[in-house]
């Protein structure tokens, strides 16, 4: 085990059936044995942001199965202003010439629409690479006008938690979303899978590959602790614990997928 402060996602393949595990808020590369796809990002508190080019590398000598990278530049919401979308541009940029497999993005309207003009332009900035639509998904106003539009723009999968607070609150439209989208676009269930309910969203929503963190809580190593002190504002994460990408949940969430696909 190799510490450092990231946190993950990831995907993996496994025969012919195709599903995916994300790791959170990690502070550790995991043995990803059986994964095939793994997604990178840094603060996942937000919800996942763009990770360093830092991490990228030192994960990239650690973990060989492909790695898709995160590009947000900033937590809220998905209404960019142009310095952020030049941002998220050449971070595209950067994250390719380091050799990354795909990307993990996306992009909305002030009124709840998927972003097309914007997302063409970074879906082009990110060819030939692969490119996956994230969470943003699950904030529009018509999950299923933004289906349709995300299948023309090219988008090869999206993440969704069913437009709920979990993929388990979302499962009826997970599924609604997988039978409209009839393989032109992959469906990928996220947000809230774990060992308990995996079986029950992969035979409640017929998705041929999911998305989860894996994770569990640390206790921090520090010795002397100030618990007066927080980093945070309003909402602060706990200072002297940590969320760990845990191995015995990366087995048994491939078991209970080997098991359902
Ligand atoms: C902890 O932080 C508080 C607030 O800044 C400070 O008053 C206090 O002296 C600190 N305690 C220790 C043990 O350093």
């Amino acid at each position: 085990m190799v510490l450092i402060p990231a946190a993950m996602f990831f995907s993996i393949l496994i025969n012919s059936a195709r599903y995916c595990i994300g790791v959170a808020e990690s502070f550790s590369i995991p043995d990803l044995t059986g994964a095939g796809r793994l997604e990178l990002c840094a603060s996942l508190l937000e919800g996942g942001l763009t990770p360093s080019l830092g991490l990228l590398q030192v994960v990239k000598q650690y973990i060989k199965i492909p790695i898709f990278v995160m590009v947000r530049p900033r937590g809220g919401d998905f209404l960019y202003s142009d310095q952020e979308v030049e941002v998220m541009k050449k971070d595209i940029e950067l994250m390719k010439s380091q050799e990354v497999d795909g990307f993990v993005l996306g992009a909305l309207t002030e009124d709840g629409r998927v972003d097309a003009e914007l997302c063409m332009e970074l879906l082009a900035a990110a060819r030939p690479l692969p490119v996956t639509f994230h969470r943003a998904f699950d904030m529009v106003h018509d999950s299923a006008v933004a289906l349709e539009t995300l299948i023309s723009l090219g988008f090869e999968r999206v993440l969704t938690s069913g437009c709920d607070i979990s993929a388990l609150e979302g499962l009826p439209v997970i599924k609604r979303l997988i039978d409209q989208a009839k393989d032109r676009i992959i469906v990928m269930p996220g947000g809230g899978i774990t060992e308990r309910n995996l079986q029950r969203i992969l035979e409640g929503s017929g998705a041929q590959e999911f998305h989860c963190s894996a994770r569990s809580s640390r206790d921090s190593a520090m010795k002397f602790r100030n618990t007066s002190v927080t980093m945070g504002a309003s909402f602060s994460a706990p200072e002297y614990g940590l969320k760990v990408a845990d191995v015995s949940k990366v087995r048994s969430l491939n078991a209970i997928a080997k098991n359902t696909l």
